[in-house]
């Protein structure tokens, strides 16, 4: 049985770039999961579907062939066999994920797929139901997260680095509005397992968050990781 850890948490809570570092120090494979919704809606998006539209969406998700691949270690995410890794970061993207993932038919496709994935390999798996769905049985279960000021400051900093044209207040308004909806769905909303362990990174720079997950990764494992 391959051994998984399972990350989630609240957006912008840095948890692809740290589950990324954290993997590859632990040379295991990362699943941003996150990526395989936003495959979903991207499909949507281009066939004409209103990701609010639940009949529709439910009835033809299963059209989508969302895939990944692994290139030198990182993931790339596929649709049909084009590879839709970078066209599903988009502000259209985001928010069209946020609302397809709402509904049943498509997370029990995710769940299914993600399971099957995480069965193949050692694993870092990264989402909002890792824990609480997904591998319920997970040995590491980590609660990744941080205030939606200091989330939305991270986001509005990389979107300037970035040369973007970004404000604040629109960041943290959206923010806002995807954490309600990931926590407030009917199926499997975002919350910590019960045997979750938290990570407020409120406080913590990038590298001593990495340290963190790795101490408790260790102490969970009895170091077979280390
Ligand atoms: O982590 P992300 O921002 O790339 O995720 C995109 C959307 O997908 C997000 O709004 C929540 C949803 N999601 C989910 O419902 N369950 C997961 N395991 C991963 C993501």
């Amino acid at each position: 049985m391959p051994m998984n850890i399972a990350i989630d948490g609240p957006v912008g809570a840095g948890k692809s770039s740290i589950a990324d570092q954290v993997a590859q120090r632990l040379h295991i494979l990362h699943l941003d999961t996150g990526a395989m919704y936003r495959t979903v809606a991207l499909y949507m998006l281009r066939n004409g579907i209103d990701p609010q539209d639940e009949q529709t969406v439910s009835a033809r998700c299963g059209e989508a062939d969302v895939r990944v691949a692994y290139r030198d270690g990182a993931q790339r995410t596929m649709l049909g066999g084009e590879d839709v890794s970078d066209l599903i970061r988009t502000g259209e993207v985001s928010a069209a994920a946020s609302a397809i993932s709402k509904w049943p038919a498509v997370r029990r496709r995710m769940v299914a797929a993600q399971r099957e994935i995480a069965a193949t390999a050692d694993m870092l798996i990264d989402g909002r139901d890792i824990g609480t769905r997904v591998l319920i049985d997970a040995p590491v279960k980590i609660f990744l997260t941080a205030t939606p000021e200091e989330r939305a400051r991270r986001r509005y900093q990389e979107m300037v680095n970035k040369g973007m044209d970004a404000n604040f207040d629109d960041v943290l308004r959206d923010l806002r509005a995807r954490d309600e909806q990931d926590t407030h769905r009917a199926v499997d909303p975002l919350r910590a397992a019960e045997d979750a362990v938290t990570v407020d990174s409120t406080h913590l720079t990038f590298d001593e968050v990495v340290e963190a997950i790795l101490r408790i990764v260790a102490d969970k494992t009895g170091g077979a990781w280390a």
